[in-house]
């Protein structure tokens, strides 16, 4: 059945993303299965979506009920299933930030924080860190560090610049009074998952305020609760001006926000920003029960607890291998990176029931579902030393 499945994704749809020979067929908690009926163990959940579990029960009963009522609404009607989900959605944000500016994607949400800012503070710089990723459409493209994913697309957006992430006397020198946001990550993700030095990110907010800048910080891959706070700024206690969210936010569903203060999201006059799908019943109605799912199960806490596990695991696997560089991270946002091209590894991974995500060539990223049980981490951990083990011993 895979035969068929690849020949007509390769056949017929563009070559957006580079592909692994498995075709994934059904989902729950934290195991999939492929076309074959083959098992694994889900360590990846899609770059960090299934955050709740693949097909968690409330979300899948709250998008049938959804969708035996409506499916679209334009955002110039009021709907019950959005009334529902921005409540919910703010009252689960940092104090403060009382707006959510609704979207149906990561990128979409950080386009929408980026002119959220330059439309309140009329001022057109924006500082990002280098390393960065948030996302590939032109405006958050402009704020990815990666020539890979800049370089075939330009000219991007004028007046981005990039200061060395952690370092808060490079983001000084290059922060002034026309400058309208900082963007940056709580802990970066896609670069590998790098957790800044303490007390830089109270600094970072500092430097906003000397200058009147808006800090936006980009939640969509640390934030509801996976690395052990519900939002990973919390570790630091620092409130942005602007938050960004997606990835696990509808259970599966695309669905995303930009959240501000009142005075910032106060700043878009109506008709300004706006989306078709934007708030669209059906994933607001997700996000309603995905949010109750991470607040009535403490999830934040589970992501604590669970990743102090798997990182004491991955820590024990990296004292066994010499081609274990180093182990990072925070809650279920963890990074094992190697001293070599980890493909092959991940592919052996793969054959033994195991899938976890990877950053760059040389480093695992593991983003499981928060609701992992111990014996799944557990094995998980078997199948990744294991594979190290094989690359030490020549055998790929
Ligand atoms: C921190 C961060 N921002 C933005 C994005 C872009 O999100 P999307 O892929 O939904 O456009 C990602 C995706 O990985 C991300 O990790």
């Amino acid at each position: 059945m895979i035969e068929q499945i690849r020949g007509l994704e390769d056949a017929y749809e563009a070559h957006a993303f580079n592909k692994f020979p498995i075709a994934i067929m059904r989902g729950k908690g934290s195991l999939v299965w492929d076309s074959e009926g083959k098992e694994y163990i889900d360590l990846m959940s899609g770059i960090g979506v299934a955050l709740v579990g693949h097909c968690n029960d409330s979300v899948i009963e709250a998008v049938r009920e959804q969708s035996g009522k409506l499916l679209t609404c334009h955002g110039s009607y009021y709907n019950d299933a959005r009334a529902g989900f921005v409540e919910r959605l703010v009252k689960a944000a940092p104090r403060g930030l009382g707006k959510a500016l609704l979207t149906n994607t990561g990128t979409e949400s950080v386009e929408a924080a980026i002119k959220l800012a330059r439309r309140h503070t009329s001022r057109k710089k924006v500082v990002a860190m280098k390393g960065a990723f948030h996302g590939k459409t032109y405006g958050a493209l402009s704020a990815t560090w990666s020539k890979k994913y800049r370089d075939p697309f330009g000219p991007l957006l004028d007046g981005f610049g990039f200061a060395e992430y952690g370092d808060a006397r490079s983001l000084e020198s290059m922060v002034d009074g026309d400058t309208a946001a900082v963007i940056a990550e709580p802990v970066q993700g896609e670069s590998g998952v790098v957790v800044p030095p303490e007390g830089y990110l109270k600094e970072v907010r500092e430097i906003c305020d000397r200058n009147g800048t808006l800090l936006i910080l980009d939640e969509i891959q640390s934030g509801l609760g996976r690395t052990g706070k519900m939002w990973a700024s919390e570790h630091w206690g620092v409130v942005p001006d602007i938050m960004t969210v997606s990835k696990g936010l509808g259970g599966g569903l695309p669905i995303g926000a930009a959240l501000a203060t009142d005075e910032v999201a106060g700043s878009l006059k109506g008709g300004e920003h706006t989306s078709t799908f934007a708030g669209n019943p059906l994933s607001c109605a997700a996000g309603s029960a995905t949010l109750d799912y991470i607040a009535k199960n403490d999830l934040p806490s589970r992501a604590k607890e669970k990743g102090d596990v798997l990182k004491a695991g991955l820590s024990k696997v990296a004292s066994a291998h010499r081609l274990v560089k180093e182990v990072r991270g925070l809650g279920l946002m963890l990074a094992l990176q190697t001293r070599v091209d980890i493909h092959s590894m991940l592919l052996s991974a793969q054959a033994k029931g195991v899938i976890t995500a990877y950053s760059g060539r040389d480093t695992f990223r593991f983003l499981p579902p928060l609701v992992i049980e111990d014996a799944q981490m557990a094995r998980g951990l078997e199948v990744v030393d294991g594979v190290i083990g094989e690359a030490e011993a020549g055998r790929f």
